[in-house]
């Protein structure tokens, strides 16, 4: 499902760039720290960190090589590296970094619990914990919510599929007891919506096809003429402006913490 760091950016990668921005900023760190990036895939978030945050260095780690590579080739430099590791088994020493972050990532490790544990495991005392999830609901990440809304109309299978099914933890109060179960103090939540503007059709569809992501991954699955039917009736039912352009919009739910001191 994550293989193709190419594919991933015009999928997801632009718009958890926009997120990112925003996460960052409102986590209002001290310049000099020392950050890691949970499941960063192509950088979305340590890129945020290094144009924010001032930070004395930033390590990502991803279990999917390509985007490690992406990673590096873009952002790899003497504050940022990137690395081939599991959120589950983070390769990371107790207790040194400032700031242990991870957007868009709890939802695909099989124990989100454990990978919090790990994030609180690496930060010192009155370290930040902090991560974001799409919002797949209503108002949520719409271009998402429309392609399962349009798939789930054509096609039964498609309802267990359903990103809004099957992540439960995105969501404000599962957020909150995931950090709190995992020990953080003064944990609060938030939402960040951005802009999610698609070109024309084809910005829209063609990322569908990159495989990236279980909505791409449904696509692949397809029989020809069943994809051609899902496209069809996206490109009937999506909203257009005047200039042909697909404007909708993007939440993602935050969630942090501080690990207590001592
Ligand atoms: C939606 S992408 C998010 C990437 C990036 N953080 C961003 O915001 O664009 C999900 C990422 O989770 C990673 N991932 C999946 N299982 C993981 C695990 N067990 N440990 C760490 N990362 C994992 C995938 O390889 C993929 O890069």
């Amino acid at each position: 499902m994550w293989a193709a760091g190419e594919a991933y950016e015009p999928y997801v990668g632009r718009w958890s760039r926009l997120v990112a921005a925003e996460f960052v900023r409102r986590l209002a760190a001290a310049p000099g720290g020392s950050w890691r990036d949970i499941g960063c895939g192509t950088g979305a978030v340590a890129r945020a960190v290094l144009a924010a945050a001032a930070p004395r260095r930033v390590v990502g780690v991803d279990p999917a090589e390509s985007y490690v590579r992406h990673a590096r080739r873009h952002l790899a430099g003497p504050r940022a590296d990137f690395v081939v590791g599991d959120a589950l088994a983070l390769p990371f020493p107790d207790g040194r970094a400032t700031a242990a972050v991870s957007g868009l990532v709890l939802n695909f490790v099989p124990d989100p619990a454990r990978a919090a544990a790990e994030m609180v495991r690496v930060v010192g005392p009155g370290g930040t914990v902090a991560v974001y999830l799409w919002d797949y609901g209503e108002g949520g990440m719409r271009a998402i919510r429309a392609f399962w809304d349009a798939a789930r109309a054509l096609d039964r299978r498609a309802e267990a599929l359903d990103e809004a099914v099957r992540f439960p933890l995105a969501g404000r109060k599962p957020l909150r007891e995931l950090l709190t179960g995992a020990g953080l103090a003064g944990v609060e939540t938030g939402e960040i919506t951005v802009p999610t503007r698609f070109r024309d059709f084809d910005d829209y569809w063609g990322p569908f096809l990159g495989g990236q992501g279980p909505a791409p991954a449904y696509v692949a699955s397809l029989p020809e003429d069943h994809r051609a039917e899902l496209r069809e009736r996206l490109r009937a039912t999506l909203p257009r402006a005047c200039d042909g352009s697909i404007r909708l919009t993007a939440r993602a739910w935050t969630a942090w913490g501080a690990r207590p001191p001592g």
